[in-house]
Parts: structure tokens; sequence; C-alpha cells
């Protein structure tokens, strides 16, 4: 298994971190048989990613092995936007390489500077990545992963555009729903949570995120040169407008 460096990492300041820290106990509590764990959101742009690469950075530097799986397969950013390299140089091959080409999986899983963490992100962008996530390699991939690591996080697409949603939490232990406060259309969070029963998958809470001066939700702080969000994503929805 190779090894990539996460060079935009962000600190988060402490409000933010002890949030992020009273899920991951949370989480702890619900016992050994949730390990497959959907992060997911009624529409795009929540927070969903943001809350998976924090929750798997604290479950894994707990000491508890965790996988962060990049299911965004369609227009995911996540190389760009933590500056994600591999350390001996190569081209990273993640989820969707993985699951349409007949590779080993530590072609696509990573070591991180993180002990306990790996990471499965995605680099190849597909236009229809519904066949590969109904795929039985996919179902195996997961299974598998779940032997292997206490915590397997599954950052998703939204539940409003296609049925993705529902195919991976089909076939996960439990969702945490992340809502953006103040944006999201109750009806429409109301929908998401009926859509992830119907696929089978348990509520195993809501994350209240991006909310307005609450603290827990914004900062603004500097690291490596970068404004965290604001470089590769656009500053303009949130930091305190
Ligand atoms: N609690 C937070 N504090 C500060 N910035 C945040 C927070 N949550 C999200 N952001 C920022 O808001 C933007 C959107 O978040 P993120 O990319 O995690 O959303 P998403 O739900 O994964 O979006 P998409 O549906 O496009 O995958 C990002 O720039 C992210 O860094
Ligand atoms: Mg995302």
């Amino acid at each position: 298994m190779s090894k990539v460096t996460m060079a935009n990492f962000p600190e988060l300041p402490y409000a933010v971190e002890e949030a992020v820290n009273r899920l991951r106990i949370n989480i702890n509590f619900l016992g050994n048989d949730i390990r497959k764990i959907m992060v997911v959101s009624t529409m795009p742009n929540e927070g969903k990613s943001f809350v998976t690469m924090q929750l798997w950075r604290q479950m894994a530097q707990a000491g508890t092995s965790s996988i962060l799986v990049d299911l965004d397969l369609r227009k995911s950013i996540m190389t760009e936007k933590y500056g994600i390299t591999s350390d001996d140089g190569a081209t990273i091959k993640g989820t969707s390489f993985y699951l349409s080409h007949t590779v080993g999986i530590e072609e696509a899983v990573f070591q991180t500077e993180i002990e306990h963490g790996d990471i499965m992100p995605n680099t190849d962008n597909v236009v229809n990545p519904s066949m590969l996530l109904e795929s039985r390699r996919f179902e195996e991939m997961l299974e598998y992963m779940s032997e292997k690591y206490r915590y397997v996080l599954l950052d998703s697409p939204p539940l409003n555009l296609v049925s993705d949603g529902e195919r991976i939490g089909n076939l996960c232990d439990g969702a945490i729903l992340v809502v953006r406060g103040g944006e999201t259309p109750k009806a429409m969070v109301k929908h998401s949570i009926l859509q992830l029963e119907r696929a089978g998958c348990p509520l195993l809470g809501i994350v209240l995120n991006r909310v307005q001066g609450a603290g827990s939700g914004y900062y603004y702080k500097k690291y490596g040169g970068n404004y965290y969000g604001g470089h590769y994503y656009g500053s303009e929805y949130y930091y305190g407008k």
C-alpha cells in the first residue's frame, strides 16, 4: 500500500474540534455493529466531505483504525482541496478506478500521515457511477473494509440528485445526515429521512452544520498559505456572510 501526504489539512478552532469529538464519542457508544457509516445530506454543499474528513481524522487519532472512502464519484475535489499527493510520485488511483478495473484494493487505498487512518480518494470522476455502485464489487469492497477497519466512513453524494445515496445507504450500518443550518428546507430534510428509511439505513444522527454565528460551525483560520474552504470551492457562500 502506498502512502499519501495531505498538504492542506486544516487545523480546527477549539469549538469545531470539540463538536466533532462529541460526534465521534456518540458514534462509539452505538456499539460494535455500527461500522460502515455514510455521511450524507439532502442537497449539495451542506458539509458532508468536511464532516467525514474531520470525523475520520479524529477516529484515527484516537487510535481506532478508520478508512475514509470518497464516494463522490461524479465530482470529487478531495485530492485538490486537501493537497493529496502520493509519496512515490505516482498518479493516485481511487474509488472509481478500483470499481471499474480488476486491480487489488491496495492499488486504491492509501496510508496517510495519520496513523490508523487510511484513505480511498476518488480521482477519476465519472459521468454515470450508478453502475459501479450497484455492482457486486462495490458490495464486496465494503464488506472487506468493514472487516479490516473499525470504521468505514463514506463521503457520499447528496440524496436529492440521484439514487446513488439510497444504494449506498442500503449497504451501510447507518447514516449521519448533515444539514446546513438555515438553508435546507425542513420538508426536504424530512424527505431525506424517508429515503434513508426506505433504503433500510438507520439514521444515527443529524449534524447541523455551517450555522451562522454559532461559533462551532464557522471558522476563518489560516493554514499553509490558503484559507481553508475558500480556495477551491469559492468563499462566497460562507465565512459569516
Ligand atoms: N463547519 C464548517 N466550517 C467551515 N467550513 C465548512 C464547514 N462545513 C463545510 N465547510 C466548507 O463549506 C464548503 C462545502 O462543504 P463540503 O464540501 O464539505 O460540502 P459537501 O456537502 O461535501 O458538498 P458536495 O455536495 O459538493 O459534495 C467547503 O468549502 C467546506 O470546506
Ligand atoms: Mg462533498
